[in-house]
């Protein structure tokens, strides 16, 4: 495993007084009395509060290049003032932390808020940093370090901030012989030679990243579980499991695994994994006894059964709701919760079979088991209903279970988007996810709300997604494609913030604040995503890319195949027919108005029409075009961005950006270029053939 790393948005360069960092160096001036002088209450001694202190010494220390002091009592008129409400915490005879705050804003911190204001009293002038508990206290020392890193610290401090999810996750899909299953970034950081690496330094320093941004939960193994993770949970491997475990635990992450469905079986306690043979239940209550006995706080198991040839519970004739379950109750008496995946569907499709739709599958599956699982459940449900596409519509099964508690999983890794050697900025595309209306329960049933547990009360709720990082120098492959992990972070925290709120502080606070620079980063992640979709599968049909890998076009790779990812184009027309009249009837698993949208080719939005409609090239779309000008149009469009992209990369001074993170964005630049050359033109040329029909422009088509 590389040991080397780069501290991503933590670098914490020195801010000089001129030059690049002046933003930052006025509001480092204004704070510098503060600054020198930490005070906390005595007597609070967890490792969480050791770690926000640490934190908020080494990054003062390290921006401002003077360590402050550390103390337990009031001797300089100003000074930073931390702590968690729960301490009584005094110091000396100034009222610490209860009494700035009002008791509204108390109770609306909950467990991981925090306040961070100025306080002038009896003469000492302080900025309080204060959690409810030592959780809010860290988040609320990486919120003061991101002020002073982007400079915004010198308006007058005085914020209150909770988070809106209860559960943000991030999942691993690490294997232990070090490979990571859609990773672009590298080996593991986890794993080396199916075991769990002994020098947890990255681990720790992963954790940080993490936890900067408000990540409370990790599940460290692939959800696909093979023969040595499945091992994981059996007392051979869990103390190293638990070393991990107090790596995160320092960061209040919490760790969870992914379990094998058939563990009983394949590690050899039990003839069958059937979940409702007691000897089975018992098996997996052995576990659950073993794991909590060396992970206090485990989270819980993150399960993905019947899905892609993982074992589950259809092997037995039973449903996802006794599967679950059995879990659930191993894991009840400690508190831990089981993650159960809704990416259930048949990989065995024959593609001749005009009937199914894959599209449909999570919905056809879960939704008639409302009702049925145990209150430690979570169903983790992907953001669309086929699989991580660079445009599909939002996954029907949110909020569609009004007794089920349900979670988000979106892709951090860039799978079907570039592979981290495009820059494809993908918070942009999660709003939308997180924005759409779901009507369940009227107008304003939005998915942001819904797996916020504020729709229908679900007792457990969140957002999760698979995680992009390996042991590359630069953590994401793409040195820009941290701003994808760090934005995932930030939107959980507040889905408010606007995508280019997240891209500007992520561009502060990891190239500083020269304006050239800073603007050039920012315009090529906000046009990222777009940009992306113009030269890959038009109009929300998905799927053109080389099978398996995933990466460069193939328009016809998937298309006589059994997993159920079809464009049906010939030389008449393209797109799959979900419609309730002609086609699958997918289109009917909205709500309402929503339905009837997309079950409309009048009112079918255009970026979605190929999803739901099987149209002639000559389809008008609402832009004005037909469907095979828009194709060649976008995909031209599309590389003539990535070409305006490498002028401005070009024409930036040098000097503004270390020689080295310059130069690897130059080339990955160049790479994408070359990729979407090759997009545009098989894309254009495909359908010229199929369709003979001419460009208006008369441009090179092949
Ligand atoms: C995709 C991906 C697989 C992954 C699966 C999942 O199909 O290509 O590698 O295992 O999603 O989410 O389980």
């Amino acid at each position: 495993m590389n040991s080397n790393y780069d501290l991503a948005w933590l670098r914490y360069d020195k801010v000089s007084a001129d030059g690049a960092g002046r933003e930052q160096s006025l509001a480092l001036q204004q704070l510098q009395g503060y600054l020198s002088n930490i005070v906390m209450a005595d007597g609070v001694s967890s490792q969480v509060f050791r770690t926000a202190i640490q934190e908020l010494t080494k990054g003062i220390g390290s921006l401002t290049g003077e360590q402050p002091s550390l103390s337990h009592t009031v001797e300089a008129d100003r000074f930073l003032a931390v702590g968690t409400l729960e301490d009584t915490g005094n110091l000396g005879h100034l009222p610490l932390l209860n009494d700035s705050l009002e008791a509204a804003e108390a109770a609306r911190l909950g467990e991981e808020g925090y306040v961070i204001r100025e306080v002038a009293r009896e003469g000492k002038d302080y900025i309080v940093i204060a959690g409810r508990t030592e959780k809010g206290l860290l988040y609320g020392v990486f919120h003061f370090l991101r002020l002073l890193q982007t400079g915004q610290a010198s308006e007058a401090l005085d914020l209150v901030e909770a988070p809106k999810y209860q559960l943000r996750m991030v999942n691993q899909w690490d294997n232990m012989d070090g490979s990571i299953e859609r990773g672009y970034a590298g080996q593991s950081v986890f794993y080396q030679d199916n075991k769990i690496v002994s020098d947890l330094t990255r681990v720790r320093q992963y954790a940080r990243m993490l936890a900067s941004v408000g990540i409370n939960g990790i599940a460290i193994n692939n959800v696909n579980v093979h023969e040595v993770e499945t091992k994981l949970i059996t007392p051979e491997l869990l103390p190293d499991v638990a070393r991990v475990a107090d790596v995160f635990r320092d960061y209040g992450i919490r760790l969870y695994l992914s379990v094998n469905f058939a563990a009983p079986l394949e590690l050899g306690g039990t003839s069958t994994a059937d979940p409702l043979e007691p000897v089975v239940q018992e098996w997996w209550k052995e576990r659950a006894a073993d794991i909590y006995r060396y992970i206090a706080d485990f989270g819980g198991f993150l399960v993905k059964a019947d899905s892609e040839n993982r074992p589950g519970p259809f092997t037995y004739g039973r449903d996802h709701a006794d599967g679950a379950n059995m879990l659930a109750e191993a894991l009840e008496p400690y508190g831990g919760l089981v993650l159960w995946r809704c990416f259930v569907y048949d990989c065995h499709q024959d593609w001749r079979d005009r009937k199914t739709d894959r599209a449909r599958a999570a919905y056809d599956h879960f939704k008639p088991l409302d009702g049925r699982f145990k209150d430690n459940v979570i169903l983790q449900i992907k953001n669309g209903p086929m699989d991580f596409q660079v445009r599909e519509p939002v996954s029907p099964l949110f909020g569609a279970m009004k007794q089920t508690n349900q979670m988000l999983e979106f892709q951090i890794t860039q799978e079907y988007t570039g592979q981290q050697r495009h820059v494809c900025y993908l918070i942009p595309q999660w709003k939308e996810v997180l924005e759409f209306d779901t009507l369940c329960q009227g107008e304003g049933s939005k998915v942001k709300d819904i797996v916020a547990g504020q729709v229908h009360p679900y007792k457990y709720s969140g957002i999760t997604a698979v995680s992009s990082i390996g042991d590359d120098y630069n953590w994401t492959g793409h040195y820009l494609a941290q701003s994808n992990l760090y934005g995932y972070g930030r939107l959980l925290w507040n889905p408010e913030l606007s995508a280019e709120e997240i891209a500007e502080e992520w561009t502060n606070m990891t190239f500083g604040d020269d304006q050239a620079v800073v603007n050039t980063i920012l315009d090529i992640l906000m046009e990222s995503w777009p940009t992306y979709e113009n030269y890959t599968s038009p109009l929300g049909v998905g799927w053109m890319v080389v099978p398996h890998y995933h990466y460069g076009p193939d328009v016809d790779g998937y298309e006589y195949s059994k997993w159920g990812t079809y464009h049906f184009a010939d030389r008449d027309g393209i797109g799959v027919d979900r419609t309730q009249a002609t086609g699958t009837g997918y289109s009917a698993q909205y709500v309402g108005a929503n339905a009837a949208l997309y079950d409309s080719l009048e009112t079918c939005p255009d970026e979605l029409l190929l999803f739901f409609h099987h149209v002639p090239y000559t389809h008008v779309l609402k832009s004005g075009k037909t469907v095979i000008q828009h194709i060649y149009d976008t995909h031209f469009a599309g590389v003539e961005q990535v070409e305006q992209w490498i002028v401005r990369w070009d024409a930036l001074e040098k000097d503004k950006l270390d020689q080295q993170r310059y130069t690897h964005v130059k080339e990955r630049l160049l790479e994408q270029l070359e990729s979407a050359k090759h997009w545009r033109d098989v894309i254009n040329t495909y359908f010229y053939r199929k369709s003979g029909i001419q460009d208006q422009h008369n441009r090179v088509i092949y």
